[in-house]
Formats: structure tokens, sequence, C-alpha cells
């Protein structure tokens, strides 16, 4: 009797699917095991009674594969049906080995049942916070940070119960403060001190219908919320604009954020002692609150409040600012502008915009125009605007 299918299924990036397994070669898709048995019962093939039918008996003795590998993005090729009739798919193919990544919860729950013999699940330890990465968050804030020194020290009493490797639910913070002044890059930071590309999720960039699905689960091919947390690499989550979403969707977060499990119809995960960042662009505790309500509010394990930029603070970007773009020029673009002089006149642009955004805009913009300037006004027949490494001085004009 041929032994039964041994059933592995991973939940993790799809990075470390492929360490794991190797990149999936053609020959070993499930899918494309799948197309093909399907091509060959479209044919219709008649045989005559005097003819032996030997095509016939090498499908029969077709050869069983060694393992059939699906990723995570192939269950979206699969129609409704098979992904509910997942066993008899698999049946069919009668593999040795069969490597999934990423099932939808019911093709995990179905195989756990038809086989259960060999049926094997395998998890992502995802990267989590440690003494040590508050030490490094600490000692480096700065570098990444003007001001924000409240941040800094909130930040770090709400990250330390996740240091404790008992702990299996996540850390809830909730950024806010007005736009441009480090909300993002503090998230960004953090997971750069872990690891893994960040996951962020643009709360204002759905609109309603297309966010339920997302949220809730739609057809197993749609885009989820909860396959996206299966797919991800990064031991921090990003909310971004997490008070655009509308109230009917807040009670999908309460079991998320109470223990880390999110479930929608077709998926479920668990992201464990991860931190999951929300930010908003509220200016007070009181905005978030009316705006959320009590019940998810009550859920944040700290509301962390990010301040505008004081002066000091706004001198200080600006000449982090202006340093850093004038090493991205050329030397001859160095010498035609002055870095103190550029930095005297965003002081005074700077007064106006605390956004840190902005003021990196406005920055790029002044250099432009003075570089501009003092590359039109030199006299293009005298002064060399390039140099050729090999040949001779190339003049700027006609040759250009
Ligand atoms: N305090 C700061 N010190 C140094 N750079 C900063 C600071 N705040 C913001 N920046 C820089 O400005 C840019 C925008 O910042 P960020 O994306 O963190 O803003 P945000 O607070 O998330 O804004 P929004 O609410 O619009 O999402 C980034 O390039 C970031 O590095
Ligand atoms: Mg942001």
């Amino acid at each position: 009797m041929p032994t039964e299918t041994k059933v592995i299924v991973y939940y993790g990036p799809l990075t470390w699917f492929e360490q794991l397994v190797g990149k999936k070669k053609k020959k070993e898709g499930l899918l494309e095991a799948v197309f093909a048995r399907d091509e060959r019962l479209r044919q219709l093939r008649v045989v005559l009674p005097d003819q032996d039918d030997t095509a016939a008996e090498n499908t029969a003795h077709r050869k069983r594969p060694k393992r059939l590998v699906a990723e995570s993005g192939d269950y979206a090729s699969l129609q409704e049906h098979a992904i509910t009739n997942f066993p008899g798919l698999v049946q069919a193919q009668n593999p040795r080995e069969l490597h999934l990544h990423n099932p939808p919860e019911q093709v995990h729950e179905h195989l756990r049942r038809i086989f259960p013999r060999g049926f094997q699940v395998l998890r992502y330890e995802y990267p989590s916070v440690t003494r040590r990465t508050l030490v490094q968050f600490r000692d480096e804030f700065a570098q990444h940070l003007v001001g924000q020194e409240n941040v800094k020290e909130s930040l770090l009493a709400a990250l330390y119960p996740l240091t404790r490797e008992t702990r299996t639910k996540p850390v809830v913070v909730m950024l806010y403060g007005p736009s441009g002044v480090g909300k993002t890059e503090t998230a960004q930071f953090l997971n750069g001190l872990l690891g893994g590309t960040l996951m962020r999720k643009q709360f204002s960039m759905f609109h309603n219908e297309k966010f339920a699905s997302y949220l809730f689960g739609g057809g197993h091919a749609e885009s989820s919320f909860a396959h996206d947390l299966l797919d991800r690499e990064s031991g921090v989550v990003l909310l971004a604009e997490f008070d655009k979403a509308a109230s009917v969707f807040h009670s999908a977060f309460y079991q998320f954020f109470d223990g880390g499990v999110f479930q929608d119809k077709n998926y479920r995960v668990d992201v464990g002692r991860s931190l999951i960042v929300c930010t908003s662009n509220y200016g007070s505790e009181k905005g978030i609150q009316d705006a959320l309500g009590d019940a998810l509010f009550s859920r944040f394990d700290a509301l962390i409040k990010f301040e505008p930029l004081s002066n000091h603070g706004i001198t200080a970007v600006i000449d982090r600012l202006v340093e850093g773009r004038f090493e991205t020029l050329e030397a001859d673009e160095r010498e035609a502008v002055n870095a103190t002089k550029v930095k005297e006149m965003m002081y005074r642009l700077g007064a106006r915009a605390s956004n840190v955004r902005k003021l990196g805009k406005i920055t790029d913009e002044l250099i432009s125009t003075l570089l501009v300037r003092a590359v039109l006004d030199q006299d293009p027949t005298t002064t060399p605007l390039t140099t050729t490494s090999s040949g001779p001085t190339v003049h700027g004009g006609a040759t250009l």
C-alpha cells in the first residue's frame, strides 16, 4: 500500500519558506500539477477495439510525485470549490510530500483530518523586542529623531513587557500628534532594530466596501488583512491613520489587540509577542477616545503623544536636512552654493513649517533653485560645467 501523503504547513514570510523548501520549481508546483491534470481530463480520447491503449495505461501508472509545493499567493488561482475540496485535489495528485505556505484555515483543518499521520506545522519565529533592543532604541533614538524625548521614555516603558519570554500577546501603542513629526519614522526605526520589511497599512486608503472584505474576508482570492499578517516579515505592524477606520470595523480589532489573534472568513493568524503601532493625527487622547470609542480606546497599552517641534528642534532638523542633502551633491555643485547660507535661508522659511516632511521638500526646492541660478549664471564659454575623466574638458553650452 502506498504511504500516506506527508503534509507540512508553513506559516511565515515567503523568503523563509523559500529558504526551507528551496525556490519552487515548475515541476513541483501544486498549481501546475492541478492544471495539468484538469487539462488531461478535458481531453476526449477515442480508442478503437483492436487498438491497444498504451497512452491510457501510461496515465494510469503516472509516477507518484515526490513532492508538491504551494506558496501563499497560489491559492488565489484556485476556484472556490477546489479550496473546499482541497484533500480531494491532493489525493488526485497523491504526492509523497505536500508543502503548503500560509494556506487558508479551511485547507489546514481539512488536511489535518484526512492526512493525520504525517501532518506537521512549522511557524516562523518573528524577531521580538529584547533588552538589547531597548538599549539600542534608547541610545540611537537621537540619531533618528530630533526632540520627542518624552516619546523615547514612554515607548521604552511600553515596550518593556515584550522583553519577557513568557509573554504571548502583543503590545499595542497609539502614536498621535501632528503630521510630519516622526511617528512613522519611530516605527521604522524600531522595526529596523528588529529586522524585516515593516508591514504597513494605511487605513485611510480603503473605501468602506473594500475595507469590509479586507478585514472580514471575502472570496479566498481577495486580499485580506489576516493573509497579509501571515505573509509579513516584520515584528512590528504599523496601522497608519487608524482613527480613519469607520466604527463598524472597530470590533474586528478587539480580539487582535487583546491576544494577537486575527481571524477572517478564510485565514487565521496569531501575531503573538509583536508590537502593533497605530498612528493618528489627533492632538489629544480625548479626540482619539471620541473617534474610536471606549472599547477600542481602552485596549491600547499606551498612548504616546508627539509634540510639534520647538524652534530649537526646527533649527536642528534644518541643519541635518541641509547637511544630508549636501552630501549627495556633486563637488562642483557643492562649490556653487553655500551650506551656511542655505541653512540661514531655511531658518527663516522653516519658522512657518514644523512639518519635517515639508521642511525636507522646501530644502530640496531651495537648493535646486540656488543651483540652477548659480550654474546658469556661470559663463558657459569660460567655466567648465563638467569634465570627462579621459578626454579634454567639456564645456557647457553646445557640446553638452
Ligand atoms: N523629529 C524628527 N526628527 C528628524 N526627522 C524627522 C522628525 N520627524 C519627522 N522627521 C522626518 O520627516 C519625514 C516625515 O516623518 P514621519 O513620516 O515620521 O511623519 P509622521 O509623524 O508619521 O506624519 P503623518 O502623521 O503625516 O504620517 C521623515 O523623513 C522623517 O525622517
Ligand atoms: Mg506617518
